[in-house]
């Protein structure tokens, strides 16, 4: 008799820890797993966004713009208050709003494509890949700023 409740108390606790998918902070975040990938290509200070699933056109608002740094080189990246671009399955093409630090600039990126167990980020006809797995995290952003 007490036998099955314990299982069922044993199994409850179980199931939300064999679950491999971290929480996405936000729908955001969610929508971007429906497309193949990684919720850490987006900061957790999402305040809204928007999809027309037939075009795939998106905007997401953070609230203000967000310096932070990105894995696995430790990249400087800002994010602008709004990001804009269109999503299909393991593409985002047309990006606009996130800018990433090197060799002394500041390079739009343009596009992420998920390529396997990589992401492969298009800045103009330049590419650069990295493991999916490094984004795997929501970062925050440096600092707190409100939006102005
Ligand atoms: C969504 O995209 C389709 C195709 O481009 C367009 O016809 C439609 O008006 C868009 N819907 C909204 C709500 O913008």
């Amino acid at each position: 008799m007490l036998k099955s409740p314990l299982l069922l108390s044993i199994l409850l606790v179980l199931i939300p820890l064999s679950s491999s998918d971290p929480n996405p902070p936000t729908l955001a975040h969610a929508e971007l797993t429906n497309y193949g990938f990684p919720i850490g290509l987006l900061p957790v200070s999402v305040q809204s966004h928007t999809l027309n699933q037939t075009s795939g056109e998106f905007f997401v608002h953070l609230g203000g713009a967000c310096r932070l740094t990105l894995p696995p080189d430790n990249y400087l990246a800002t994010y602008s208050n709004k990001i804009r671009g269109k999503i299909e399955q393991g593409r985002i093409a047309e990006l606009d709003g996130i800018r990433v630090r090197a060799f002394f600039k500041w390079w739009a990126i343009t596009g992420i494509r998920s390529s396997g167990d990589n992401l492969v980020f298009e800045i103009g006809m330049v590419t650069a890949k990295y493991p999916s797995k490094n984004f795997d995290e929501s970062p925050e952003c440096d600092g707190h700023k409100s939006a102005a």
